[in-house]
């Protein structure tokens, strides 16, 4: 997904651009490009298809100017190519415009502009922007009244980023449904679409609102709204470390957070888990003990893995509070006209806080009157702003596009909240301190499943060969082996299909043979027998089974095992997935794939 970095301040701007650049990569892109300038004036612009290291490779020794933007692009609007990359500049080579997000009237404004005469340099949506804000600077005495007026014309999303060779003492900013962050320095400032761009260089960051622009400057910055009118803002601080941008020795991203999840679990649990009450505190939920005994109904929202996070949720609470919940795609939901109801508790999640059908899900509750709480990794997110509270996973970035280490905190948010909910119903101390104790278990026990990585590689190396594979699971596997299905899948490209094990027979059996293994969550609960069943059922077709479970089956119904630490029935789910991100990790590996940028996919969905 695109990415936006600017900086204003008094060294050489394109150094930094560039770093920023590169921090971004991990989001997805297929070109880049930095546009500066500076008290000589004039405006100099790179921009290249391929990555940021061909860009560097091509910024001239005398590109100099200390106040810039960047951007590296993912191809919406026209092919990736030198001319589609951003910035995008006017006419008369004034202003440069990078932008995320997409322009809806892009085609009605480019005919308009068109027609006055305007020539357009590229096929993008974004150069409408540039011209747009040309043709508003004539009648406008500042840069910020100009962007204003250009995006008054505008229909659609943005993130976007102005430079004007005219005014080299500012850059306008301004967010409308795709995030911009401007980042606090000494004597410089900062702005980029994702805190990884600012980490190295400051920990005082802002979160723009949709709708507000900003004027950055090198010694601060204004925001205010489209209609003009100020905003106050409140910096806050990034508690995120720079080294998690790295790999820290890993061969990738994706690994390394992997690896990371018990530390991320630790963080999750942190001062939460109360044994002395036997249950969880969670200030940022902003209930009370009759607010939250009020609730009949509890519905989770989320997109891809947060939403069968949210599944793994819905169980949770199910079985805990015995509170009637379920969880369902953001990206359906906002678009069927939901009916709210105001004694159901609505739940988001997501591990950017930045998903564009999450946040209008979230948006639409909200609108309707509901309560929305999120379970969400970035703090100052869109989601998490949006909001009544929630519970923040402190899991720290996520990187590899791949989400690994946010699905368990956020599972393991839900064991709180389920928790929390549970005892303020009917659940025993007995109980509560039972759960209090598996949570507090989990790091250890995720670290004994990491430890068989060497043997699960193998085993992946062995599946990957397959054009396909099923996953099955059952009641508590059932979200486990969705979720192990959609991690192969993207980061494989190995066709992976999930289904219940109980609806194996009422129709996918028919795929099953020696061509299609299957791999099997198989808990040690009081659905085994049954489980098992299945799985004998599949043998007898000669496929070949791969289980996930607590006990060595009889080699009559699974050739391959995969054996994980008990915890709590309730809690098992959590750890029976983890060895699933280490087959997709491992298939993917022995396939030779871009495991941490895998084909077609972005690290946050900030579009439709
Ligand atoms: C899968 C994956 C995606 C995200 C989804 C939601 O590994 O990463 O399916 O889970 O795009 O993203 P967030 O959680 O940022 O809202």
């Amino acid at each position: 997904m695109c990415g936006i970095v600017a900086y204003i301040g008094g060294k050489d701007a394109a150094p930094i651009l560039l770093e920023g650049l590169a921090r971004l990569e991990y989001r997805g892109y297929d070109s880049a490009g930095v546009a500066v300038t500076g008290k000589t004036g004039g405006l100099k612009t790179v921009k290249r298809k391929g990555r940021v290291a061909d860009l560097a490779a091509a910024v001239p020794g005398r590109f100099k100017g200390t106040t810039g933007i960047g951007h590296t692009r993912w191809a919406t609007h026209g092919e990736p190519s030198d001319a589609n990359s951003h910035p995008h500049l006017d006419g008369a080579g004034r202003f440069a415009v990078v932008h995320n997000g997409i322009i809806e009237n892009a085609e009605e404004l480019r005919a308009k502009l068109e027609s006055e005469g305007v020539v357009f340099a590229s096929d993008t949506d974004t150069e409408v922007l540039a011209h747009l804000v040309a043709a508003h600077a004539k009648d406008a005495d500042e840069l910020e009244d100009a962007v204003r007026g250009a995006l008054a014309r505008v229909v659609g999303t943005y993130g976007i980023a102005v430079l004007d060779a005219e005014r080299p003492d500012r850059i306008v900013v301004a967010r409308n449904g795709s995030p911009i962050v401007l980042g606090i320095g000494e004597k410089e400032m900062f702005a980029a679409s994702d805190v990884a761009a600012l980490v190295r260089y400051t920990r005082q960051v802002v979160h723009l609102d949709d709708g507000e622009l900003a004027t950055v400057r090198a010694d601060g910055f204004s925001t205010f709204t489209q209609d003009a009118r100020m905003t106050a803002k409140q910096p806050s601080t990034v508690d995120w470390e720079e080294a998690s941008y790295d790999t820290a020795g890993h061969a990738h991203f994706l690994i390394k957070e992997i690896s990371e999840q018990p530390s991320a679990v630790e963080r999750t649990l942190s001062g939460r888990v109360d044994e002395r009450f036997a249950t969880a505190h969670l200030g940022g939920l902003n209930l009370d003990a009759r607010e939250a005994r009020a609730f009949q109904r509890v519905k989770i929202l989320g997109c891809g893995s947060a939403y069968y996070s949210g599944e793994l949720g819905a169980q949770l609470i199910e079985e805990l509070a015995r509170i009637p919940a379920h969880a369902e795609p953001a990206s359906e939901f906002r678009y069927r006209n939901p009916v709210i109801e105001a004694d159901t508790l609505y739940i988001a999640v997501s591990q950017s806080g930045e998903t564009y059908d999450t946040l209008a899900a979230v948006q639409e509750i909200k609108r309707k009157g509901g309560r929305v709480l999120g379970v969400v990794n970035t703090v100052g997110s869109a989601i998490a702003r949006e909001c009544d509270g929630g519970v923040y996973l402190h899991a720290g970035p996520e990187i590899s596009v791949a989400s690994t280490k946010a699905f368990t905190s956020t599972a393991v948010a839900f064991a709180l909240i389920a928790l929390h909910f549970g005892r303020v119903h009917d659940l025993s101390p007995a109980d509560g301190r039972r759960i209090c104790a598996g949570l507090k278990a989990l790091p250890g026990q995720i670290r004994e499943i990491l430890a068989q990585e060497e043997q699960i590689a193998r085993l992946a190396a062995q599946y990957a060969q397959n054009a396909g594979m099923m996953f099955v699971g059952r009641v508590r596997g059932w979200p486990v082996a969705r979720e192990g299905a959609q991690k192969l899948k993207e980061v494989s490209y190995v066709h992976a299909e999930a289904y219940p094990a109980s609806e194996l027979k009422h129709g996918p059996l028919a795929l099953i043979g020696p061509e299609l293994p299957t791999v099997a969550v198989v808990p040690d609960d009081e659905l085994l027998e049954k489980n098992l069943t299945t799985l004998g059922e599949i043998r007898a077709r000669h496929g070949r089974v791969l289980m996930v479970g607590h006990t060595a089956p009889d080699p009559k119904y699974a050739e391959d095992c995969i054996l994980v630490p008990r915890n709590e029935p309730e809690l098992d789910p959590i750890l029976l997935g983890i060895p699933l991100q280490l087959l997709a990790y491992h298939a993917a590996v022995a396939l030779e794939r871009d495991v941490d940028k895998p084909r077609n996919l972005a690290k946050s969905v900030t579009v439709e």
